[in-house]
Order: structure tokens, then C-alpha cells, then sequence
């Protein structure tokens, strides 16, 4: 486990400014470098990136994708200046991906734009090292690699291998090709990464007869999916249904002759184990199946089991925890055959939806079969067996009446404490019909809030606090809950972290690309805050944690350019390197440099990319 943090642990930086520049803002001191951004090659199979959309589907899957979000640092070695640097790639920005962006012909997508948009998400590992103070990829490494929305996957846990997912292309189900639109992210004490499934759903289309299931999750009723890409179904170089199966749209002919099942295989949290670059990654069904936006996991303890903590992002969903039923051994840590310990801390275990009480309690309802919900009867009565229950992971939730959320984001945990806090990043359309509940007190909340808990040893209960509220500085103080000054006012809290020390890191995704519809939006970009939070114990019980007292250690770090999403959090072990990335800059980095921070005059189009962050005197940040 992590040591105590230093009682002297103090942030050493002033806090930032708003700003509305097109570049990136860091305190004095402070340098801020692109790296990789999307197309640049990983190995020698890919063109260099074109500034025109160029680029093939082939240069795609041996290069960075697009929108990069969630992101984790492995070192190599216990090193601070060489590591394994995980990238999730979101979505995609089609304007920007081909020279022309989109284009249909007769009704149909090219097959190349598909397979270059398919080649575009996912994961990439790069393999990355310092060198004079500047942070490349090692080009052509054995650790470098794609995963993309195409790439065979297994499906491992209670949805793996069943009637749930058969497919022409996996007729015994246990397989899938892809990961889809990767959010948020989470690690495992045993050294893999994962990549969380989020907005997956509107990729399918379902013309016919949705299930209950379908429909609750959002997969769309047609005409189309969200990119078009059943569309290019029989093109001449189609692929075992490689553009057919985002149709799944039952035929009658049964499900190992059309693509009914192949949405069954998304929605889940899947491992990686970047150290091993001929593992295949694995989705862990019994995880449950949602908007996944992260994961994170409980501090280990030896001899208890582990747990999980996941958001499910969208209006009124849930927060989510899984308990492995091995308890943890300490020893699993130093394993190699890490997709090995994952199988036995994740594919088998109990999955709880959050229910939080107005007394500050909470308790974790279990989503298994002997659970009652609604009018006396048991989730197996209503459900069925366990893969069905976990197929419909948020109608089970619906039923043994969690509490919805205000969009639930990240999760991170405490390293000393334990605490666990999650982003609730805002939710506009909680009114007077929807009401209010204790965990989400703001009708219309704009704003959002991180909210925080600790759960009880050997129990389902926990206690819980809400940390900050969101708010302009200059709102009344109905809004303004936590007295947030122009120095730290924040809305849509959404990429969440702490580093190993301490120190939490709250990163914003304000909807600046939508127009500046709030008052933090109009007032700066998308940001990063630092802060060293007390533990929940702490907390006086009333009224948020962060207050009107002591809301100046609430502290702005980083702000972004125009239009982006500040998201994803890396640091290496010595805390000297800090790595997020920027999601869907408008003009943004400047096309002849790479110091981030230069205010981009480009007229070119925008990569989203990871920035580095070091002190000139090469100390460790924050401090
Ligand atoms: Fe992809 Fe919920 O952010
Ligand atoms: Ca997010
Ligand atoms: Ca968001
Ligand atoms: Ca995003």
C-alpha cells in the first residue's frame, strides 16, 4: 500500500487565472509539450500524418487515433523516463479525418472511410522515453500497438460464451472484434489497464423489434447508426461481415447467421496488459454492461476481496461497484501472467448498483438473482439467470432502485484513505418533475459536483459526502455551495485522479465545443484543479467539504485551449512528468512547434493530443 502523505504535503503553486487563449495555460515554471497527437506513426507501416485527411486506414492502425481520453503511465522497470503510456481514443471528428470529411455514395459509406474511422478509436500503446528533457514515442517498439473498433477481442465472465453473444464470427461466443468509443479508464493492482466502453450503444442499429434491453441502453432505432457503418455492408472487400455487424436487425435466419448478438459483445470494461504485446484483451462481462466512463479500485487490502468502482455517464444513471470473490493476495501483484489474475479477480464476483440516503449513508444493492425489487419479486424472477440480469445491467439497477445520478463520470480512489470519489459532471434536465435526491440536491445542475464515499468494512453500507459543488464564481449562494472564487470556480467536473501522494486532480469537459452555455464556460476554458483533500471523516457532516472556508485549496493547474475537453491523467512514479490530454481542440496544437502553450495560428485541422507537463527545475509538480 501507499505510504501516509507527508503531513508538510502542500501545493506549491499559485492558483491560475481564467483564460480564453488558444493555447495552453501552466503556472511559472511550468512547460507544457505536445506529444503524440492523432496520426502520428507508432511504427514504420504508417505515413506521416497528412494535413490534408490523407491518410489510409492502414497509416490509422499504425498510428495515434483520435480524441484521446482516458490514459495511464507503466513504467518500465520502476523508470520515471521510461514508460508504457496507454491512450484511449474516444470518438471521432469525421470533418476533420478525411480530406472532405464524410461522404456517402448512393446511400453508402466508402468502405476505406469506415475502416479508417473503425481504425481511428480504440486504444493505443506507445512506448515512450525521455531523452534531454523531451518525452518521444520509441518508434517501432515492440510494445507498440492498436486496438481498435475491429480488433478480435475475448469475452470472458457470465456473458462470454453463452447465447448472448454467438455470431457468424464467433459461433461459440466468447469472441468479439473491437472496442468501442473508450472513455474514461481504470488500472489493477496486479499492472494491466482498462479501457472503459462508453458511448458504444449508438453505433448499432436495430430496425426491427429492440429488446427492452436495447432500448434502455440507447442502441438506435434507425434509420442509421451514429457513423453509418452498417452502410458499407457488402462492399466487395467486406470482411465476414466487418460493416454488416453494426446492423443488428434480427433476419430470421438465426443468430449465427445475422449480426443480432454482436452488440451483446460491447459496453464493458475490457483489460489490457500493455507489458505483453501478443495478449489479446479481455471483456469483463460480470462487471456489468452500461455507459462505462472508468474504473477504479478500492485500496487493496490482503485477505479481502477487491473492489471496482464504475460510472455509468448519462442522465439519471447509476454508480456501480463490483467485489471480487478472491480476496486479494499481495503476491499477484509481481505475476506476469497478469490476464491470468485478472480472470481471477474480475470474472467472478458480485456487481452493486449505489443507493445513497439522506442521513449521509449509503448501501450497495447487489445485482444478483436473489435481490428483490419491485413488487416483492426477485431480479432472477424478472430477469433470469446472472448474463441475463448483467446484459440489462441498468434495468436491473431500475428495479432494485438505485439512486440516478447527475451523470456519473470518473471514479478515483484516496491512495492512504481509501476514500472513493466520483464526478457528477451535470445534468440539465433534472427539474421539478424529476425532483431532487440527497446525492444530487441541485435542480437544472449545470454546474455538476464531486461527490465522495467510504465504504464500511465486510459490509454493503457506506457514508458519503458531497466533496465541491460546481458554480461560477459570481453565483448567488444557493449555487455557489462551495463559495468558489474566480481562481477555482468550475463546472462539468469530469476526468478525476489522484496521484500517489495525495493530491487529487479535477479535470473539466464543459461543453465548451457546444457555444459557452454557462457561466464557468463563458468565463474560461476547460481546466485541470489540484487539491489535497481531507478525509471524509473530516468532513463537519453539513454542507460540502469544500466550503467558503477553506475553498482556496482548491487550486487552478492547467487551462486548455479553445473548444477542448481537458481529460485523462498520467504520472510517472518520481511525480516529475504530468500527462493529460486535450479532446477536440478546435485550432489547436500550432502546426510548427511543439510547445503547447504557443497560441495556435493555424490554419490546418485540429489533433487532439497528450501534453507533457514538467517544472523547468525538474522538481516534482504541484509541490
Ligand atoms: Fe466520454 Fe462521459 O465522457
Ligand atoms: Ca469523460
Ligand atoms: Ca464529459
Ligand atoms: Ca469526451
Amino acid at each position: 500500500p501507499d505510504p501516509e502523505p507527508p503531513a508538510k504535503l502542500k501545493l506549491g503553486f499559485e492558483s491560475l487565472p481564467t483564460s480564453m487563449t488558444d493555447g495552453c495555460v501552466v503556472p511559472p515554471g511550468y512547460t507544457a509539450h505536445v506529444l503524440a497527437p492523432w496520426g502520428t506513426p507508432i511504427n514504420d507501416n504508417a505515413l506521416p500524418w497528412d494535413q490534408n485527411g490523407n491518410n489510409s486506414s492502414s497509416d490509422l492502425l499504425n498510428s495515434m487515433g483520435m480524441h484521446h481520453d482516458g490514459m495511464h503511465f507503466f513504467p518500465l522497470e520502476g523508470s520515471s523516463t521510461e514508460g508504457l503510456l496507454a491512450v484511449n481514443h474516444e470518438y471521432i471528428d469525421a470533418n476533420a479525418l478525411h480530406p472532405n470529411g464524410p461522404t456517402l455514395v448512393d446511400g453508402k459509406r466508402p468502405a476505406e472511410e469506415v475502416r479508417k474511422e473503425i481504425n481511428a478509436h480504440g486504444v493505443a500503446i506507445i512506448h515512450i522515453r525521455r531523452d534531454q528533457g523531451r518525452w518521444d514515442i520509441v518508434q517501432n517498439s515492440r510494445y507498440n500497438r492498436r486496438f481498435t473498433s475491429a480488433t478480435p477481442m475475448k469475452l470472458a465472465g457470465p456473458i462470454g460464451g453463452t447465447d448472448w453473444t454467438k455470431t457468424p464470427f464467433s459461433p461459440n461466443g466468447t469472441q468479439v472484434r473491437g472496442t468501442n468509443n473508450n472513455c474514461g479508464n481504470g488500472t489493477t493492482p496486479w499492472g494491466t489497464y482498462i479501457t472503459a466502453e462508453e458511448n458504444w450503444a449508438a453505433c448499432f442499429v436495430n430496425t426491427g423489434n429492440r429488446p427492452a434491453h436495447q432500448q434502455r441502453v440507447g442502441v438506435s432505432s434507425g434509420p442509421t447508426g451514429r457513423y453509418q457503418w452498417e452502410t458499407a455492408a457488402q462492399d466487395p472487400s467486406e470482411v465476414l461481415g466487418e460493416f454488416a455487424r453494426f446492423n443488428v436487425t434480427e433476419t430470421g435466419a438465426g443468430p449465427t447467421e445475422d449480426w443480432r448478438n454482436e452488440v451483446n459483445g460491447f459496453g464493458y470494461l475490457v483489460e489490457i496488459d500493455p507489458y505483453d504485446p501478443t495478449s489479446i484483451a479481455t471483456k469483463r462481462t460480470s462487471m456489468g454492461r452500461f455507459a462505462h466512463e472508468g474504473c477504479a479500485y478500492s485500496k487493496p487490502e490482503a485477505g479481502k476481496p477487491l473492489a471496482f468502482y464504475s460510472g455509468d455517464d448519462s442522465r439519471f444513471e447509476y454508480v456501480y461497484r463490483f467485489v471480487s470473490e478472491a480476496n486479494w493476495d499481495p503476491k499477484d501483484a509481481q505475476r506476469t501472467d497478469r490476464l491470468a489474475v485478472g480472470a481471477k479477480y474480475l470474472d467472478k464476483g458480485t456487481l452493486y448498483v449505489a443507493r445513497f440516503n439522506e442521513d449521509g449513508s449509503g448501501e450497495w444493492l447487489a445485482l444478483t438473482g436473489t435481490t428483490v425489487g419491485k413488487n416483492g419479486r426477485t431480479l432472477a424472477q424478472e430477469f433470469g439467470s446472472l448474463d441475463a440480469i448483467l446484459i440489462n445491467t441498468r434495468g436491473a439497477a431500475d428495479f432494485v432502485g438505485a439512486t440516478p445520478m447527475d451523470r456519473p463520470e470518473w471514479t478515483a480512489t484516496h491512495p492512504s484513505n481509501g476514500d472513493i470519489y466520483l464526478t457528477l459532471t451535470n445534468n440539465t434536465s433534472r427539474n421539478a418533475s424529476t425532483g431532487t435526491n440527497p446525492a444530487n440536491p441541485r435542480l437544472n445542475n449545470v454546474n455538476g459536483h464531486v461527490i465522495r464515499w467510504h465504504d464500511e468494512a465486510d459490509s454493503n453500507k457506506f457514508k458519503w459526502d458531497i466533496f465541491v459543488f460546481g458554480s461560477d464564481a459570481g453565483a448567488d449562494a444557493d449555487t455557489n455551495l462551495s463559495g468558489l472564487t474566480d481562481l477555482n470556480q468550475l463546472a462539468s467536473p469530469d476526468g478525476l485522479a489522484f496521484d500517489s501522494r495525495g493530491i487529487l486532480w479535477i479535470q473539466t469537459d464543459n461543453g465548451i465545443d457546444g457555444g459557452r452555455k454557462n457561466n464557468v464556460a463563458r468565463a474560461t476554458n476547460d481546466q485541470m484543479l489540484a487539491v489535497i483533500p481531507g478525509a471524509l471523516a473530516d468532513s463537519t457532516g453539513t454542507g460540502p467539504a469544500i466550503n467558503a472556508a477553506n475553498q482556496a485549496e482548491l487550486r487552478r493547474f492547467f487551462v486548455g485551449p479553445n473548444e477542448a475537453e481537458i481529460t485523462g491523467f498520467a504520472m510517472t512514479p518520481d511525480h516529475t512528468s504530468l500527462f493529460l490530454n486535450i479532446q477536440h481542440p478546435s485550432n489547436w496544437p500550432a502546426y510548427d512547434t511543439q510547445d503547447a502553450t504557443v497560441v495556435s495560428m493555424n490554419t490546418v485541422r485540429p489533433r487532439s493530443s497528450t501534453v507533457v507537463i514538467q517544472r523547468t527545475d525538474g522538481k516534482p509538480i504541484a509541490v
